[in-house]
């Protein structure tokens, strides 16, 4: 997470407003981290290759079209996540205990607030969604007496898509900054005047492309509620869990498309595009 005065890249169609500005090379205490959690990735990935499981990995589960499987893929993310969302709270309880009177605590404004943010967005849409959503995966075809969702490889897709999100709002860890904007990042306070780093990027990003994998998750379990019960399972037989998935669903296909479409507002008016120059912040204006 860098400076409070960190100035964003000129706009480019591939990287955004990320530029080489954004790592960490300034900031001693990130670029431990950084280089940490890299030495931590490559130890995992030596043990991976060491014991031969790549293979096992790649065909049995990154591949799998099987809804157990992936119901289990995102209640593995979804907790993973949930460890980083905790320690978001710990940092954010550690700082509402140590700053009172004169004392300031630990975090200066600029970090809590990326702290708040990602505690809220990683919390809702990192782990509620992808636990609930892991759950209705493993359970509901159980339920109805299917062999599969309706669409396992867009099941799979979906599995991806979201992951792709949590991988985002990770790299903001190091990479840039995250949103200092409050989990809904309401304009304007999330418009190029009051947000003219990277953060809200990450933000629009993660949430776009996780959000997608949510709706097509939405899609696929309601056709497969609707249409692959088991011969004699009518509505009104159906599991209360499975009623609980359906309704659910029906609220994700209802409600995620508008999210969809805020946020692309949100990328592409003149406010965040690329004919907007993120050099100039609003003090400058
Ligand atoms: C593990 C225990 C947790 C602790 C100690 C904790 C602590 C906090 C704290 C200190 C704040 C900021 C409050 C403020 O400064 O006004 C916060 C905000 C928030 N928390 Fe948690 N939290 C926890 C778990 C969760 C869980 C499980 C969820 C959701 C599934 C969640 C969702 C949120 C949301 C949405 C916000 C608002 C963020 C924003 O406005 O941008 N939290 N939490």
């Amino acid at each position: 997470m860098s400076s409070p005065h960190s100035t964003s890249a000129p706009y480019n169609p591939l990287t955004g407003h990320l530029g080489w500005e954004s790592f960490p090379l300034h900031d001693p205490v990130i670029l431990s981290a950084f280089i940490g959690t890299m030495l931590a990735g490559i130890a995992v990935l030596a043990l991976i290759t060491k014991y031969r499981l790549w293979g096992t990995l790649w065909r049995d589960w990154f591949t799998s079209i099987d809804h157990k499987k992936i119901g289990i893929m995102y209640m593995v993310l979804g907790l993973v996540m949930l460890l980083r969302g905790f320690s978001d709270a710990l940092m954010m309880r550690a700082q509402q205990a140590i700053a009172f009177g004169d004392n300031m605590g630990y975090l200066p404004p600029h970090h809590y607030d990326q702290v708040f943010t990602a505690h809220g967005v990683i919390m809702i849409f990192f782990v509620a969604m992808p636990l609930v959503t892991g759950l209705m995966n493993y359970l509901v075809p159980l339920q109805i007496g299917t062999r599969d969702v309706a669409f396992p490889f867009l099941n799979n897709f979906s599995f991806w898509m979201t992951t792709s999100g949590a991988v985002l709002v990770m790299l903001s860890l190091f990479v840039g900054e995250f949103a200092k904007t409050g989990w809904l990042a309401y304009p304007p306070l999330s418009g190029i005047d009051y947000s003219p780093d990277v953060g809200v990027d990450y933000y629009i990003w993660a949430l776009q492309i996780a959000g997608v994998g949510t709706l097509l998750s939405g899609v696929n379990l309601i056709v497969t509620i609707i249409k692959m019960r088991a011969p004699g399972m009518t509505l009104m037989r159906m599991p209360v869990f499975t009623w609980t998935a359906l309704c659910t669903n029906v609220l994700i296909v209802v409600t995620f498309p508008v999210l969809t479409a805020v946020l692309a507002l949100l990328a592409w008016t003149a406010t965040r595009g690329p004919t907007s120059s993120r050099t100039t912040s609003a003090a400058t204006r």
